[in-house]
Order: C-alpha cells, then structure tokens, then sequence
C-alpha cells in the first residue's frame, strides 16, 4: 500500500504523514530530507546555487540514505547521520534551489520508489503522486493559504526562540517565493495530481485533517 501526501512548504505534510503512519503501522518516508541532505552536500563542496552543472557531477559522489530510529527517519550522507543538519534557512534555501536539477531528482526518485517497493508507506513530498508513485491507492494535496503557513512557522520559530528579528510579513513572502519556485520549474513542478484529494488545512487542526485522511482510506 502506497500513499502520497505532496503539498506546498508548511501545509502540515510531515505531521499529518506521521500520523497517518503510526495510525497504520506504515513508514513515513520524508522526502524532502533527502533533497535537504543533498542541498547540504552541495553546500560542503562549495558549488554555487545557480551552478547546476556542478551540482549534476557533485550529486554522483553524495551516497543519501534513510534508516529508521525509535520510528523516526534519519537521513545519512556518506556514512553520518544529518538529521539535525537539514533544517537551517541555508539548507532550505539551496534545497529549493538544486531539488530542480533534473540530475538529482533522478537519483532520488529511484531511490524513493525503491523504498516503497519493500514496504508500505506514506510519502511526502511535491511530486510524490504526480512522478515518484503515480501507482499510489491513496493521494492527497495538502494544502493551506499562504498567510495560515507563514503564521505555523512563525509560531514554530517564536517558539524555537529562533525568529532573528523576522517578522510574520517577511516568513509569508518567502514561502511565496519558496511556493512559486517549487510549482514554476520545469522538472517534476509540485502540482496536484488528477486523482489526489485536495485537502485544505487552513482552518482544519492537525487532528480533523488526519481523520478526514484515514476517512478516506477506511471510507
Ligand atoms: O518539504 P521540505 O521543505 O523539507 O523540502 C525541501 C525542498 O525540497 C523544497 O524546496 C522542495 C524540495 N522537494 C522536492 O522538490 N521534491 C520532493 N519530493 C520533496 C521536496
């Protein structure tokens, strides 16, 4: 059993994704963590966010992987355990950026559709129903307006102690920014599949949109 979850920066995927898998006792692949691992690889060799042809031939010598602990995801590149690495405004930024080299989505791709060969999973990601599974029983776009989002990850940050002086203004236009980047490349642009389920989570909690999912997977 495959399921998909794509949808724009902070519009709950990850959580709802967990939930959803720890529901079904299914994995919960984040394969976004895979793009941010790669994006910091990039960072560590010095090659420019505008330099794609770099990138292509650095991506050959990054080796990304997943391994599950207590139930989490942890991403390794080349043998060291990253997670706590990804989540800087560098890495998001330059993963924005590089996860639209048609070079490194392609690696990943196999990678991700790997995973879900050997198991069941819930998938997150932008093209997840669209490219990656497009065989997927169950699909959602999760989505939110962009003011709702960039007030999730203000809360978060204020709570993280780790706004720097941000206000609520500039989170929402870079998530504007962020949104018409990932849905304007030209590969694999993060788009609803025809199939997939539009959930809106604006005015939903985390908990009504997890049952409206598992709703549709029991009917
Ligand atoms: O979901 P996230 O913010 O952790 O993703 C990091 C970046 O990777 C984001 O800019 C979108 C990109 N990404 C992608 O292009 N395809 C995916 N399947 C997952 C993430």
């Amino acid at each position: 059993m495959k399921i998909a979850i794509d949808g724009p920066a902070g519009a709950g995927k990850s959580t709802i994704a967990r939930r959803v898998a720890a529901s079904l006792g299914y994995i919960y692949v984040d394969t976004g963590a895979m793009y941010r691992a790669m994006a910091l690889y990039l960072l560590r060799c010095g090659v420019a966010a505008d330099d794609a042809g770099s990138q292509a031939k650095a991506c050959r010598s990054a080796d990304i992987s997943i391994r599950f602990e207590g139930g989490e995801q942890q991403v390794i590149l080349n043998g060291e355990n990253v997670s706590a690495l990804i989540r800087s405004e560098e890495v998001s930024r330059m993963a924005s950026v590089s996860s639209a080299n048609p070079v490194i989505r392609e690696k990943l791709v196999s990678l991700q559709r790997k995973l879900a060969d050997e198991t069941s999973v819930v998938m997150d990601g932008r093209d997840i129903g669209t490219v990656v599974l497009p065989d997927a029983e169950l699909k959602i776009y999760l989505t939110a307006s962009a003011r709702v989002r960039a007030e999730r990850r203000f809360k978060e940050m204020a709570e993280k102690g780790a706004l720097d002086g941000k206000t609520l203004e500039e989170i929402e236009a870079s998530i504007i920014e962020r949104d018409e980047r990932d849905m304007t490349r030209e590969t694999s642009p993060l788009r609803r599949a025809d199939d997939a389920h539009l959930v809106d989570s604006s005015a939903m909690t985390i908990e009504e949109v997890t049952a409206a999912i598992l709703e549709l997977i029991h009917g």
